[in-house]
């Protein structure tokens, strides 16, 4: 391999890196430990191909770092609990503990730029009958399904990670993707018993949240239905059906992600009144967002956030915080390049984010917008 092949390595670790630690942020661990495994395998490709680089101490040290969170995201994985304490669930334990998030993702949604309309739909419904249960009278009730569609990269996990710190309450993350392989052929008996214990916990008074991301993996659609999809799905809305029956004083919430949802039917679309489109960044958001993520990050006179929003138009959120991280690791590389890690960085430039810009290209471009947008509009209504 031609030593050309450093530079494009070590950003592929980096990209890894980012996507392990912003999956392990928001909770979705097994996430986090297939990026933390890859980050692994090529910074060990590093280390191997080119053993006299300079930075080889410091991904060694990374190297370790990330094998120890994998061994600690693994024993957590198993002993999950209740966000209210360790206490056993029942019958049904083993199988939907498993689902609970005992540690609350850490994100607020004052760490999430913009997005207000979201945020403000998610506190109508979620929040406030939570809160004050005494203004929704039972007769009228209040939507119980949530869904959350968009680009891809633009807030949507975030914002349901960010619920479970809004509400004292329990918070039942579903990786839909794992449970069509783990549990095939019992998964509609799972769903069952997940909303079973969705009924006992909010019968002593706990507002319970079902969270379902990546949903259209959990549907699929009706041209690659294999059985068990067909059933899931209709176990599924039936469990839904039944959140509005016994409405009286439950607060059972089932909010559901996606980036596709096209592959949504119907009769599931309706399940969930209330949609919530998650655009991507508009550049004042794109401003707050660049305020958000130098919070704790010296920058030099010439970065202007507005300048900088402009300049990352079309870009997702997820491209953005990407770009910002690149652009600090230029700084910290240098760092140790000259002077071996010791004393303080230099601010980060315009041209830090400039050279960034370039290697990370725009995820979302105007017709995926339309797509999205022409999806809403006919399902705005129905
Ligand atoms: N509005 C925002 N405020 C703060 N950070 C954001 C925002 N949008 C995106 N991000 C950053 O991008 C990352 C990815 O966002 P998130 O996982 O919520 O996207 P998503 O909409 O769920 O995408 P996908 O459809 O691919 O699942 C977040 O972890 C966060 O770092
Ligand atoms: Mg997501």
């Amino acid at each position: 391999m031609s030593s050309n092949a450093l530079p494009y390595l070590e950003d592929m670790a980096r990209r890894y890196a980012i996507q392990a630690v912003m999956h392990d942020r928001e909770g979705n661990f097994g996430e986090a430990v297939k990026y933390y495994k890859n980050a692994i395998r090529v910074l060990t490709k590093i280390i191997q191909l080119y053993p006299d680089n300079g930075l080889n101490t410091i991904y060694k040290d990374w190297i370790r770092q990330y094998k120890k969170r994998i061994k600690d995201l693994e024993s957590l994985r198993t002993t999950l609990v209740p966000a209210g304490g360790p206490k056993p669930l029942g019958n049904d334990e083993e199988d939907v503990n498993e689902l609970v998030l005992k540690e609350k993702p850490e994100v607020t949604f004052d760490d999430i730029a913009d997005l207000e309309h979201a945020k403000k739909a998610i506190r109508e419904a979620i929040i406030f009958p939570t809160k004050r249960p005494d203004l929704f009278p039972p007769q009228l009730g209040w939507p119980r399904g949530i869904l959350l569609f968009g680009p891809p990269g633009c807030g949507k996990t975030l914002l349901a990670a960010a619920v479970a710190n809004e509400i004292d309450g329990v918070f039942i993350q579903i990786d839909a993707a794992s449970i069509m392989s783990k549990w095939l052929g019992e998964a509609e008996g799972k769903v069952a018993k997940l909303f079973r214990k969705a009924r006992e916990i909010s019968a002593q008074g706990k507002p319970v949240i079902i969270f379902i991301d990546e949903v259209d993996s959990l549907l699929g659609t009706f041209s690659t239905e294999v059985g068990g999809e067909v059933r899931v799905r209709n176990q599924f809305l039936q469990e839904m059906d039944g959140l509005l029956s016994k409405s009286k004083k439950m607060f059972i919430y089932v909010i559901a992600a996606t980036n596709k949802p096209w592959k949504l039917d119907k009769a599931f679309i309706r399940r969930f009144q209330r949609r919530i489109y998650v655009p991507p960044p508009n550049k004042e958001a794109r401003v707050q967002l660049l305020r958000l993520l130098t919070k704790n990050i010296k920058l030099a006179p010439d970065v202007d956030f507005e300048l900088l929003a402009d300049m990352l138009e079309g870009y997702s959120g997820s491209d953005i915080r990407d770009i910002v991280m690149a652009a600090h690791l230029r700084v910290i590389t240098e760092l140790f390049e000259k002077n071996g890690g010791e004393g303080d960085p230099r601010p980060v430039t315009l041209e830090d984010f400039k050279v960034a810009l370039e290697s990370i290209k725009p995820s979302i471009n105007k017709d995926l917008i339309k797509v999205y947008e022409a999806w809403y509009e006919r399902f705005k209504a129905e």
